[in-house]
């Protein structure tokens, strides 16, 4: 809809994890560095904690895709809320074994060990990732447990990753699932999103989508999108996107503070924020552009806005 007007040759902000868009900050890249070692190297257990839209799921995708874990052949279940009887059938399923593998635990691991084991000869590895994890019932944490029990000698033939909100960290410290915790040789945990992170977040998405940042959203939109969305990249999406839409409804660009605080109110995302001074720039708003105007600023201006600024001007 508003992409000729912007220039774009994509949606920017959808809400799905499209590998295209990846962005990586600090703690997501340690994450993902995680991820690919837990799977490709035969770690019993990786957990993954991080609140809503911060970005799980992507970055599971993004690890299963990688080179690092071609070989990695992953049964991936998101949808935690199964019984025992049906978690079992679906690993049974997923993993391709037969029918009888499907009815009792016995019979799975009966047929999954040799399984895993053939694998592991043929330099395969098989992997189970369990998002949404807080979800799990403790039966179904211990299930996975035994699960991770599966190894030789030398080696565990089954990585699991759990990922899931702070909750899983809750589930992970209760007494009667200390022996799945023992289990856990890998963890990361993700936060929102900093200021300059959002700013260069929503520039690598503008950019995968076509377009240059600094023609879209003034710099005191992006801090404005920074509070309301409490650095959380789904909903930074979402405002993006609405923001987008009401740029286009108005024929103007870029979208400015104002814009951006409509948008905010409709969602009731970050009252506060809307009502608050400005945190970042105290002067009208600016289009994001390049190098020379940060240094016609005060020193004092130029070192609160230089991080979201140099966020633009570096990719
Ligand atoms: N690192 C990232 N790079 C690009 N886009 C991201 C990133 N993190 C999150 N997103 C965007 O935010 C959306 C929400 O992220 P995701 O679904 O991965 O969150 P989640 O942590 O799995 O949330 P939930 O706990 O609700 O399942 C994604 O669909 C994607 O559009
Ligand atoms: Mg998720």
């Amino acid at each position: 809809m508003y992409q000729e007007f912007y220039g774009f040759r994509e949606l920017p902000f959808e809400i799905t994890p499209h590998p295209k868009f990846l962005f990586l900050s600090p703690l997501h890249r340690e994450a993902l560095g995680n991820l690919q070692y837990g799977l490709s190297s035969s770690k019993a257990i990786t957990v993954l904690i991080g609140e809503a839209g911060t970005g799980k799921t992507t970055l599971l995708h993004a690890a299963l895709a990688s080179d690092r874990c071609r070989h990695v052949n992953c049964v991936h279940i998101n949808s935690p809320t199964l019984t025992r009887a049906e978690f079992i059938e679906t690993l049974a399923l997923r993993f391709g074994l037969s029918q009888h593998a499907t009815e009792s635990k016995a019979a799975l691991l009966d047929e999954l060990e040799p399984l895993l084991r053939e694998g592991r000869t043929l330099g395969k590895v098989f992997a189970l990732v369990v998002d949404e994890a807080q979800s799990l019932s403790t039966e179904l944490l211990e299930e996975v447990r035994l699960l991770a029990n599966c190894e030789t000698e030398s080696d565990k033939l089954l990585p699991i990753v759990l990922a899931g909100q702070p909750e899983l960290r809750d589930r992970l410290n209760e007494r009667g699932l200390r022996q799945l915790k023992q289990r856990v040789t890998l963890r990361c945990e993700l936060q929102p999103f900093k200021l300059e992170e959002t700013a260069m977040y929503i520039a690598t998405r503008l950019r995968a989508a076509g377009s240059d940042a600094s023609r879209i959203f003034t710099r005191e939109a992006v801090t404005l999108i920074h509070e309301s969305s409490l650095g959380i990249p789904r909903t930074i999406n979402v405002i993006c996107d609405n923001a987008l839409v009401t740029g286009f409804g108005l024929e103007r660009r870029p979208i400015d503070r104002e814009m951006v605080a409509d948008v905010v109110r409709d969602f009731d995302l970050g009252a506060d924020a809307v009502g608050s001074p400005r945190p970042i720039v105290d002067s009208g708003d600016e289009p994001v552009r390049g190098a020379a105007k940060a240094d016609d600023e005060s020193q004092a201006d130029a070192s609160r806005s230089r991080p979201l600024f140099s966020a633009f001007r570096g990719h």
